[in-house]
């Protein structure tokens, strides 16, 4: 049964490509995949692209065109939750689109013909992503306190929200992160495509978890933060995790 892994931007990419045994290029819709072998698992990498339209094409791709039955998203996001710093990893419990708004046809946020705002991750996927990554930051501590982080990195496993937008001002986090709680959301993390490929997922049955490093804190200095943060860490936090991932799941 082959998995896909797709990433947001290259340099989470560059590792896990380079780790797959036998990999093979193949273009198809303007994007290049990488076919292989890793941790044992045949596995299809891939580039998502950014924002939620290019992530759901890539999706669709993977799964009419290359056949994946399972889905893991590795990369980035700024933290918008109380005590979600950077250098922490947020695991997806589930996701909704923070950008959609169909009102007054239908509720803020609801996604319409779903009758649902929310769409769940595999409970098992990611419940095995969340043990990954919790190895990950509890062996990871000194090196990434070093460079980023004034506290030790944790993992969190909660609701991540998806827009066309980066969010890079502290008022627009604010305003995103309440204007949600006041509808019973309590948003974790914010970035640009797993909520599109979750509805994907969805629409053909394929189960999907995500796991994404806190880059900032989706606030003025997030621009910054954001740029040295994935050349410096995201690479090594996506071999880490989903190499972990894959070693504790069962082969097909
Ligand atoms: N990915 C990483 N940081 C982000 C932010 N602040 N907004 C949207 N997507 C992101």
């Amino acid at each position: 049964m082959t998995l896909a892994i797709l990433s947001a931007l290259p340099q989470e990419q560059d590792g896990l490509v380079q780790a797959m045994a036998g990999a093979q290029a193949v273009a198809h819709a303007g994007r290049q995949f990488w076919r292989g072998r890793l941790h044992g698992h045949d596995v299809v990498c891939a580039l998502s692209g950014i924002g939620k339209v290019a992530a759901a094409t890539t999706t669709a791709a993977l799964i009419e065109r290359f056949g994946v039955r399972r889905i893991v998203f590795t990369g980035v996001a700024g933290g918008v939750g109380e005590g979600v710093q950077v250098g922490d990893v947020v695991i997806a419990s589930d996701y909704l689109q923070h950008d959609l708004d169909a009102s007054p046809l239908f509720p803020r946020w609801e996604m319409p013909g779903y009758g649902r705002t929310r769409l769940a991750c595999d409970a098992a996927m990611a419940a095995a992503l969340l043990q990954a990554a919790r190895a990950c930051v509890e062996g990871d501590t000194e090196a990434l306190r070093a460079r980023h982080a004034t506290h030790p990195p944790r993992a969190h496993c909660g609701l991540i929200a998806s827009g066309d937008q980066f969010v890079g001002t502290a008022a627009a986090s604010r305003a995103l992160a309440q204007g949600l709680r006041t509808a019973g959301h309590e948003v974790l993390a914010v970035e640009m495509e797993g909520a599109a490929v979750a509805q994907a997922c969805l629409d053909y049955g394929v189960p999907f978890a995500a796991m994404r490093t806190i880059s900032d804190r989706a606030d003025d200095g997030a621009h910054v933060d954001f740029a040295e943060f994935v050349r410096t860490v995201a690479s090594r936090y996506a071999q880490r995790i989903i190499g972990g991932f894959l070693q504790g799941l069962p082969p097909h």
